[in-house]
This record gives structure tokens, sequence and C-alpha cells, in this order.
């Protein structure tokens, strides 16, 4: 086990479109509790692979119902298969640092995936949760929360994204 370290934007891996994974080995179970510890550690409720430098499609979601519990879903090969309606809710990602920003989602989404065995599942989530699916769905295309917000204020992060990256440069 091991936390690993967790890619920021404008890193190249979080804008590629994941592998599928075709293989479920040890391999697989490892890496899937190296992403869940170093989601804990951050901490975050959420975690795709490609943050960790994997450009795999995984995922694993925090669904403890109860505070401080931990309890992991891990997503093989996630696909919203289904949706309904609209939610708006903050977001932030552990990728995007320093941002939060409202993000119009579906309101409930059917996701089908593998588990470990790479046997099928199917879920259906609503409001928080099923905002969490999605923004870690997202993550295995390449696309960042920030691509939901309008222009300007992607714009506007890049150029704080740059100014941040010019001072650690310059220190
Ligand atoms: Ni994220």
């Amino acid at each position: 086990m091991a936390i690993r370290t967790i890619f920021e934007f404008p890193a190249p891996v979080l804008r590629q479109q994941a592998r599928p994974i075709t293989v479920f080995d040890e391999r697989l179970i490892e890496l899937i509790t190296d992403m869940t510890e170093t989601m804990y550690d951050a901490p975050g409720i959420g975690l795709a692979a490609p943050q960790i430098g994997e450009s795999i499609q995984l995922i694993v979601v925090d669904v403890a119902k109860i505070e401080k519990e931990q309890k992991v879903l891990a997503m093989i090969n996630p696909r919203i298969i289904g949706h309904e309606g609209t939610q708006v809710d903050e977001e932030g990602c552990l990728s995007v640092i320093e941002l939060t920003a409202n993000v119009k989602r579906h309101k409930k989404v059917t996701v089908s995936y593998q588990n470990l065995s790479g046997e099928p599942r199917e879920i259906t989530a609503e409001d928080r949760f099923a905002v969490v699916l999605q923004h870690e769905i997202d993550h295995l295309h390449g696309i960042l929360f920030l691509d939901h917000l309008s222009a300007l204020k992607r714009a506007l992060y890049k150029k704080k994204v740059q100014k941040m990256l010019a001072e650690k440069k310059g220190e």
C-alpha cells in the first residue's frame, strides 16, 4: 500500500482518454488499494486513476453513509447508461487546486461498470453521489470540472495556475 502523488492541472495525463481495463489481476487490486489510501489521505470523496498518472478506466468513490466511516466502491470501465433531471452543486477537484465552482449535472444517473472480478454491475445514484460519479467518469475522458465552467472562468483559472507555477519556479 502506498499513497500516490496526485497529478494537478495542467498535467497532460489528466487530458488523455483512459484505456479500458481488460486484465483483472493482483496488480489491479494493488492499484485500487493505493487509490483508496490516496483518496482518504487527500482527503477526497472520489478519485480517478488518471489523477495518479494511470491512464486506465478505474475510479474509486467513497460510499460511506456515516461520516468518518470508510467504505469504498471501486468501479472498473464505468459508463453512464441513463440519466434524469438536472442539478447544480458546488464541485472541487484534487487535481484542480484552489478552485470550487457550481457545475450543472444530471440529477440522477445509472452507471454500468465491472467489479474487481470483472463481473458486470449497475448502480443508480442521485444528488451528491450522482455528482461524484459524473465528475470521476469525466476524468476518464480527459474532462475536468473546469470544462463545464464559462470560458471566462476557465481563462481566469489558467492564468492563476500559470502565476502559481511561475512563483514556484522563482523560489
Ligand atoms: Ni476530480
